[in-house]
């Protein structure tokens, strides 16, 4: 299939868009609260959904700035032109291009999935080209990638993010909390395709976030699975590009995540840590035992 090295060829021409503006800096605008976007966000998309049409005229594009075009056709792009927008406008380098394709058998529901069959994510600073088709593997600039084999959250390298909608309604950091006690650390990097490309690559064991969009998800979880991880909702239900919940992992620790979800819907399993007050109150505490000491 052509599907993978056009797209590669896409998003690294995209992907060096996205360097230059970096390089230049860009003004950020505002598409909510604290839902940030670019001039390169949208430059990255035009982009991209200009050399898709040449390439595979047929496809359909559903891209995050705003892209639907040939949404009945029986294949569909989902497109990131730029993952990690917040990081890209503060000067942090860690952003993506995410495109994934999925097929869509004739007669589907417009709320039911079709299949992922092949995802590119490319990560411009680094130069790191992440690329799956079903069947046939991933790979990371060419060369074959595989999930890691660690077996127990306690030795995990783990991932998340938070949204920028509605933040007020999230719960997510109850359970960043209840993971950085539990695992090696949680690295919260502002890219969600790049952490799921992490996962298949061994870089993390596990990924888990509420409420992303298909466009930070398609190619990813597609990586994931053709490196031989796990993709699923937080209770081990299917991976749906529209379920607002997703749990990665390198299909080894996914039991003990699962199980974790679940005490901790039900209220249960939180690792006590100090509030900011009682914090203070022993912090007084040990300052005034200083002083008693240097006075005696
Ligand atoms: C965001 C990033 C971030 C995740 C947010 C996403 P954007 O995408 O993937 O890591 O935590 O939920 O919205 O807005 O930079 O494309
Ligand atoms: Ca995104
Ligand atoms: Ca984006």
């Amino acid at each position: 299939m052509v599907w993978v090295p056009q797209a590669e060829g896409i998003a690294r021409e995209a992907g060096a868009k996205l360097r230059e503006f970096f390089a230049r800096g860009v003004e950020t605008e505002y598409k909510g609260d604290v839902d940030l976007v670019t001039v390169a966000d949208r430059t990255s998309e035009a982009l991209i959904k200009r050399r898709l049409a040449e390439v595979f005229p047929e496809h359909g594009v559903y891209g995050e700035e705003g892209t639907r075009e040939r949404m009945e056709g029986e294949f569909r792009w989902y497109v990131d032109p730029l993952d990690g927008t917040t990081n890209f406008a503060h000067g942090f380098p860690q952003f993506c291009v995410s495109l994934g394709l999925e097929q869509r058998r004739p007669g589907l529901a417009s709320d039911e999935d079709g299949t992922i069959v092949a995802g590119v994510i490319y990560d411009p600073m680094r130069d790191e080209l992440f690329a799956a088709e079903r069947g046939k593997g991933a790979t990371l600039n060419g060369k074959p990638i595989a999930v890691s084999k660690i077996e127990v959250l306690a030795e995990s390298l783990v991932a998340t993010g938070f949204p920028s909608h509605k933040r007020h309604d999230n719960p997510n950091i109850h359970f960043y909390h209840e993971f950085t006690l539990r695992s090696h650390g949680v690295r919260r990097a502002g890219s969600a395709a790049l952490d799921l490309a992490y996962v298949a690559c061994g870089r993390l064991e596990a990924f888990w976030e509420f409420n992303l969009n298909p466009w930070d998800t398609a190619a990813g979880a597609l990586l994931v699975e053709e490196a031989g991880g796990r993709i699923s909702s937080f209770s081990g239900g299917p991976f749906e590009l529209n379920s607002r919940e997703v749990l990665a992992s390198n299909g080894r620790i996914d039991g003990e995540l699962m199980g974790l979800f679940e005490d901790m819907f039900a209220g249960r399993s939180l690792e006590p840590i100090p509030t900011p007050e009682e914090f203070a109150r022993r912090r007084a505490e040990r300052a005034a035992g200083a002083a008693h000491i240097t006075s005696a």
